[in-house]
């Protein structure tokens, strides 16, 4: 089967004054069709850094990246993949439902269909009332949400979130953990989810990928096992405690091998 994505000896090194910055080293990691697998691990240990390269935002100084079995260019040139990242990455001068409407435009659907997709996906992220305003006249968690909508829009087979739901509400949060479960189970999407919150990564994922700086690497892949189930039930299982209990460990094994390198 296509693998969504496969990173091989994937290396990235950034040139600094100070010195080269070896953001990323040898990583391995294939994300098959339809998988969730959360990156997570301590703040540059270079997990936005890989998304970009998956994203063709940056190219690799070492190893090899393929999407769908193409290189990371080609994918980006064939909008293979949906993006929502850090910085909600709103154009300014276009309102909500234009900046959503936007990856729809760019494959080419009828405006009667992309007004309806439109709709719908304003309505999934709660802002059907603010569709004709600009991004500056919104909260930074609206501004988010609408990144979001336009990463879905045209229901791509693999997405791209690097902290998507990090400037949003507890309940906000959680309600669309939900949502973009379901609907990567329902389009048979992949996704690749960037987070610092342990609960959410087990929540959302069949597999946890664990990090660890200096340089940024692969300490730990932790599947998650928890099948289709990903409902509100869930948040209350023991077997969600007992995986979540896992990541903290290995996040924390990576921790106290840092000490030990000072
Ligand atoms: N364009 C760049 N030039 C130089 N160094 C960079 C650049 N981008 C990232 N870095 C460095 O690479 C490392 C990884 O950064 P990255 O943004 O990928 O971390 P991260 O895991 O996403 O962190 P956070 O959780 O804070 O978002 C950091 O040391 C950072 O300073
Ligand atoms: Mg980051």
């Amino acid at each position: 089967m296509t693998l969504a994505v496969k990173a091989t000896g994937v290396g990235k090194v950034f040139a600094a004054k100070a010195g080269d910055v070896t953001a990323l080293t040898g990583v391995d990691l294939e994300v098959e069709a339809g998988e969730f697998v959360s990156l997570i691990g301590p703040s540059g240990c270079g997990k936005s850094t890989l998304l970009r390269l998956i994203a063709d935002l940056d190219q690799p100084s070492s190893g090899e990246l393929s999407i769908f079995d193409k290189p990371a260019r080609r994918a980006r040139i064939d909008q293979d993949y949906g993006i929502a990242f850090q910085q909600a990455g709103l154009l300014p001068w276009r309102t909500v439902a234009a900046n959503i409407a936007l990856p729809l435009e760019l494959h080419g659907v009828a405006k009667p269909a992309r007004e309806a997709r439109v709709a719908e996906l304003a309505e999934l992220v709660g802002l059907t009332d603010f569709t004709d305003r600009f991004p500056d006249q919104l909260s930074g968690g609206m501004q988010q949400r609408v990144a979001i909508a336009r990463a879905l829009a045209a229901s791509p087979k693999l997405l791209l979130m690097d902290e998507p739901f990090g400037a949003l509400d507890e309940m906000t949060r959680e309600y669309l953990q939900g949502e973009l479960t379901r609907i990567a189970s329902e389009t048979g999407a992949a996704v690749v989810f960037v987070t610092h919150s342990i609960p959410e990564a087990v929540f959302l994922s069949d597999r946890v990928v664990v990090m660890s700086p200096r340089p940024g690497r692969i300490t730990d892949v932790i599947a998650t096992g928890l099948g289709a189930a990903r409902d509100e039930a869930l948040r209350e299982n023991p077997l969600y405690f007992e995986k979540v209990t896992a990541v903290r460990e290995a996040l924390h094994g990576t921790k106290v091998e840092r000490a030990n390198e000072r």
